[in-house]
């Protein structure tokens, strides 16, 4: 970031002297004014419940410009990035700066697939679930058990052990998702095989038994991969603060990234999929089509408690360009399953046109996110709704560790610490009730 000619000057109209702040630009989007000296000099916090209007840090992974719609992952647009690469790429695109050459290419795919075994013990460790808990909450836990089995690389002040973390996790999320669905339905674990794709291995991981062969569908695999493309990182979202903060702390990269795994589970963030999809069954169970209009009048009645589910974003105030990649993916999907006539994906199509012309949403400028039809492709290629999430999770795990890593390198970063506006009793005497 460099100091920007512009100061910003805070006066006060109780007599408090004025206070001048430094202005930062970075290389593209808003600037920020830099208020850390604020509290030491005036006594005063700022107040941004929701950080409606606070850069938390600096950061040179993504970009997002939600006016235009317009997503960036180490300055490559998401458009471009979605048909030219595999996941790996963006992998390693997100971790290192850069797009690989061939070389380094083949060298990072074979770190990661060197490592999504996980320890045999993992497996005793999932027998104490029960077989209906849902994925997210067996995500959470054994991806906090990793720091348990893999403690020979938790020393965060050692680059080696952070770089063999990031590829443990992101080689070993496919097999931990794979092992939670594979609990649940009571099937046996299937190990994963090297000479597969990252996303061709995690689907067969899902879906082979080991009584026959099973072949992994291209159409699939490619659908699937652009899933984890689009979900890769999206700059500071809920999660990745959560990662951050919870990592700040200087606790081991596994715990920082169950932080995350626990809040993306949320409804307004990477639920959203799987509440999502459950509202688009539930209006087909209710009569479909003609249930449509009925249902977006609920949803602009504000004591409904209903909203839209995968409509609006805090930073896109206009097409989520994940969105428009994950509509046409949708429309390829299902037409090479021959499911053209999906009724989930009618429905969803018409919500969103209703939304794109009603005025409730378009004076709030509501728009597709990202989740609005990725639950439509996961069921088309066979996901269960319960695992919608954990499929999301195991995309951001790239974006999460790579923020995590950009935390730890920067030399500004401080343990992160909020303070407060308190509004409770002042001090009192202790009575005896
Ligand atoms: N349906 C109906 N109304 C909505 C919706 C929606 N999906 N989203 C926002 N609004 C209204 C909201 O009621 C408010 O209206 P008013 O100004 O009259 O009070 C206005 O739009 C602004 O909403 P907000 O909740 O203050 O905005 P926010 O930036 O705090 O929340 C959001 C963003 C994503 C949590 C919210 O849009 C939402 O709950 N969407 C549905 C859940 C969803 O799809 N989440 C996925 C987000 S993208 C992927 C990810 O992050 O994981």
């Amino acid at each position: 970031m460099k100091l920007s000619d512009t100061k910003a000057t805070l006066s006060f109209s109780n007599g408090t002297p004025s206070m001048e702040l430094p202005v930062y630009s970075g290389s593209i989007g808003p600037d920020v004014i830099d208020i850390r000296k604020l509290y030491g000099q005036t006594g005063l916090f700022t107040y941004d419940p929701g950080f409606m209007s606070t850069a938390a840090c600096q950061s040179s992974i993504t970009y997002i410009d939600g006016d235009k719609g317009e997503l960036l992952y180490r300055g490559y647009p998401i458009e471009q990035l979605a048909v030219n690469c595999d996941f790996m790429d963006i992998c390693y695109l997100i971790l290192n700066g850069d797009l690989p050459d061939g070389e380094q290419k083949k060298d990072f795919d074979n770190q990661v697939t060197r490592h999504t075994m996980v320890n045999e013990q993992m497996h005793f460790f999932m027998r104490g679930f029960r077989r209906d808990a849902h994925p997210m909450a067996v995500l959470t836990g054994l991806v906090g058990g990793l720091s348990a089995f893999y403690h020979d690389s938790t020393d965060i002040t050692n680059p080696t052990h952070r770089h063999i973390s990031a590829i443990r996790l992101i080689a070993k999320m496919p097999t931990l998702v794979a092992m939670a669905y594979k609990y649940t339905i009571g099937q046996p674990y299937i190990y994963p095989q090297n000479n597969l794709s990252y996303t061709g291995n995690f689907l067969r991981m899902m879906f082979a038994n080991p009584c026959e062969d099973y072949v992994v569908n291209p159409v699939v695999e490619r659908a699937l991969d652009r899933i984890f493309i689009l979900h890769a990182d999206h700059e500071q979202n809920a999660s990745t603060s959560t990662v951050r903060l919870c990592g700040s702390s200087g606790t081991n990269p596994f715990a920082a990234i169950a932080a995350g795994v626990a809040c993306l589970w949320g409804p307004a963030h990477g639920g959203a999929n799987e509440a999502c999809l459950n509202m688009l069954e539930e209006i087909q169970a209710n009569g479909g089509m003609a249930k449509v209009g009925e249902f977006m009048e609920q949803v602009k009645d504000k004591n409904s408690g209903v909203r839209l589910m995968g409509f609006g974003h805090r930073v896109y105030k206009n097409y989520d360009p994940r969105a428009k990649l994950m509509q046409q993916t949708c429309k390829e999907v299902l037409a090479a399953l021959g499911l053209e006539n999906d009724p989930l994906f009618k429905l969803a199509m018409e919500l969103e046109r209703i939304a794109l012309e009603d005025p409730f949403f378009v004076e709030r400028k509501l728009y597709p996110n990202v989740d609005f039809y990725s639950g439509i492709v996961q069921r088309a290629i066979g996901i269960p709704t319960a695992l919608f999430t954990a499929i999301f999770a195991l995309a951001r795990t790239v974006g999460w560790i790579a923020q995590w890593n950009e935390m730890l390198s920067d030399p500004e970063y401080k343990i992160g610490r909020p303070r407060q506006l308190y509004s409770g009793e002042s001090a009192r005497a202790y009575k005896k009730k």
